[in-house]
């Protein structure tokens, strides 16, 4: 697919934000619950928070060529040694469905990144997506070069949206350590840590409950882990629910087990005749 340059630019006056909304309502379906109210889009990008969209020349008149956004705001954390830290809560990135894969959404998260860095305040922009869902493990994990030790369980509660419904929210949180050789590497479409199939320990895909309840060796012979994640999910058809909560138990199951010995998630991509994996190391280079 050949790629497009996008103009992008701060949204900062409500009839945009409303375009936001409209997009975000036309991304995420359902009764439009996942898209932040105007009143509070506007607060915060008036103190602080980054809220970017991308316009193309053919973008649809009715939102003055926006195709996409991107949205975040200032927050803090602990870190490990229990101080409070800046970091940059990124809430929201959406493209609409006839303007993907054109490279819109990598250019929303650099325009992001620059933002953040341009503001001083953190050098680090954390989110969450659903482990579940493939497009979004390959592009934060390969394209933007994140990487994740925290798996959330149900972290929004039930949503009714399109991408959401019948489904619990768990939620990877991902840390984009935004000047980190990773992060470079990845915007400059180098390759990562390499992997020696001699050292992987590769997971089967469930078939049934009873594989979800997954033992992962702490052998120090597997320096790697590859954990399959489904094809392309459609959680509204009611015949892949229970397919979909098995995958939901499985990997719930392998990534906090393999959290828990001291895995990384880093990567997400095929092995050779087996589909896609999400990859952890135990050593990632930063
Ligand atoms: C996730 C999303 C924002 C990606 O936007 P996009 O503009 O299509 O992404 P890009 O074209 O910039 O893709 C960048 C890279 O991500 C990966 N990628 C994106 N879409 C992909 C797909 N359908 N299949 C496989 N890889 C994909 C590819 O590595 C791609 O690089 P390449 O095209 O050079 O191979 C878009 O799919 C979307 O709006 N999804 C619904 C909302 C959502 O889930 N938001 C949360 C995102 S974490």
């Amino acid at each position: 697919m050949s790629k497009f340059i996008a103009d992008i630019r701060p949204v900062l006056d409500h009839t945009s934000c409303e375009q936001v909304q409209w997009l975000g309502k036309s991304v995420w379906g359902g009764t439009g619950e996942a898209v932040a109210p105007n009143p509070l889009l506007i607060t915060l990008t008036k103190n602080g928070g980054i809220l970017l969209a991308a316009y193309l020349p053919d973008g649809p008149d009715e939102l003055d060529g926006m195709v996409g956004f991107v949205f975040g705001f200032p927050a803090h954390e602990r870190d490990s040694y229990g101080q409070t830290v800046a970091k940059h809560c990124s809430h929201q990135l959406a493209v609409l469905p006839n303007f993907r894969r054109k490279g819109i959404g990598l250019q929303l998260k650099l325009a992001q990144r620059d933002a953040v860095l341009a503001q001083g305040m953190t050098e680090k922009i954390t989110w969450t997506f659903d482990p579940l869902q493939r497009v979004n493990a390959i592009f934060n994990l390969e394209s933007l070069g994140v990487i994740s030790q925290t798996y959330i369980k149900n972290a929004y509660g039930d949503l009714d949206d399109d991408l959401n419904i019948g489904l619990t929210t768990d939620r990877l949180q991902v840390d984009w350590n935004l000047t980190s050789p990773r992060v470079l590497r990845a915007i400059a479409r180098q390759n990562q840590d390499t992997l020696s199939h001699e050292h992987l320990y590769i997971l089967s895909e469930p078939k049934t409950d009873k594989d979800c309840n997954v033992y992962i060796p702490t052998n120090e012979k597997y320096g790697a882990l590859a954990v399959p994640l489904p094809n392309k999910i459609d959680n509204r058809a009611k015949s892949e629910q229970a397919n979909l909560s098995l995958w939901r138990q499985f990997l719930e199951s392998a990534l906090t087990s393999a959290f828990d010995i001291g895995y990384t998630l880093s990567g997400c991509h095929a092995l050779p005749n087996m589909g896609h994996h999400y990859i952890l190391i135990t050593d990632p280079k930063t």
